[in-house]
């Protein structure tokens, strides 16, 4: 991916800034973290993204200005400021949280494999828009234990993730997408949108009544409640495009996602039903077919999928 690809703005830019402040504001805690070894990271990225990369790339959106306060970026859509040199590490967190449609979390090499080969940690974040875990409670962990509830990461990509995150050299951007089905329209979800096995079960996320427990004597009833209570028109198709590249000077590998959330009706009216469908079913006959209970498609499969092809 061009660096220049970084960001992308669309026409929900302006309410989702306003999502963002009060996600912010309800979860001050929850949405941002900077430990001590990230603070440079984190002032690299921002002072980047706002001397540099905003202005350039969206320069009818962000415009530099001077102001008593010292040089700021002003945001033409909200029509609000942005300060160019931040009061800390965690200010510019909260303002880029604010500003940009687009969730950052910041890595180190925290720690050394046997081979000694680093193994990269997550030091600092902003994420408004979680897809059902706790990003603080993955803050300091190393990506293996990050993804611990994911199947097949260990067996399929933990060893090749290591290595490509060694290696990924400075200039060059990468980017991949995700999907799911969540329940509901929420963008702020620590929990509840996935389903974990028992020996994936370390990192499991704030307990929400929709987080299946596998062991329970009645996980077939539960299931099948569950799958009851899926109201298909409040089912959205969840998509995140996640990049990541490494900053020039501290060396931090910085990891974004942008969260994508279209309703099934939209996906029908543009024809993307059959494939969509297809998709679900495809959750099962992959490589990892445990992805299909993680993904919950056990509960809202059927339901989608009938409503899909109808
Ligand atoms: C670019 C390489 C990466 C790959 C190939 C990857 C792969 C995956 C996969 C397959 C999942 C399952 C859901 C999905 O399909 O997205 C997942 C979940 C997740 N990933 Fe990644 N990932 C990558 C990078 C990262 C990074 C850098 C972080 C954060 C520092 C991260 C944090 C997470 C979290 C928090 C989850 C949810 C885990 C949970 O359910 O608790 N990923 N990842």
């Amino acid at each position: 991916m061009p660096l220049s690809e970084l960001v992308e703005v669309d026409n929900t830019f302006k309410d989702r800034m306003e999502i963002r402040r009060s996600i912010l504001n309800d979860h001050p805690e929850a949405t941002k973290q900077c430990n001590k070894v990230a603070e440079a990271a984190v002032l690299e990225h921002y002072d980047w993204m706002v001397s540099t990369y905003l202005p350039r790339r969206f320069p009818t959106i962000y415009k530099p200005t001077s102001t008593a306060a010292g040089p700021q970026l002003y945001n033409c859509v909200s029509k609000t400021s942005i300060p160019i040199r931040p009061a800390s590490p965690m200010a510019a967190l909260d303002a880029l949280g604010e500003h940009v449609d687009t969730d950052f979390l910041i890595l180190l090499p925290s720690s050394t494999a046997v081979d000694g080969s680093p193994i990269y940690h997550l030091e600092a974040f902003v994420t408004c828009f979680p897809a059902g875990f706790s990003t603080r409670e993955k803050c300091g962990n190393p990506l293996a234990a990050i993804h611990k509830p994911v199947p097949g990461y260990e067996a399929k990509l933990e060893k090749s993730m290591d290595r490509f995150f060694a290696k990924l050299e400075v200039g060059r951007g990468v980017k991949r997408a995700n999907w799911s089905i969540s329940t509901n329209d929420k963008l702020y979800s620590e929990g509840g949108n996935h389903m974990y096995a028992e020996d994936e079960k370390v990192d499991k996320p704030v307990e929400n009544a929709k987080t299946l427990d596998v062991n329970s004597p009645n996980l077939d009833e539960d299931v099948e409640r569950q799958k009851r209570e899926v109201v298909v028109e409040d089912c959205r198709l969840r998509c995140e495009r996640q990049t990541l590249h490494r900053l020039p000077k501290t060396k931090a590998l910085v990891f974004s996602f942008k969260t994508y959330m279209y309703k099934l009706s939209e996906v029908k009216a543009e024809g993307s039903g059959p494939e969509l469908a297809a998709a679900i079913d495809g959750l099962a006959q992959g490589s990892v077919p445990a992805i299909a209970f993680y993904k919950r498609g056990v509960v809202w499969g059927a339901k989608v999928k009938e409503y899909l092809l109808s």
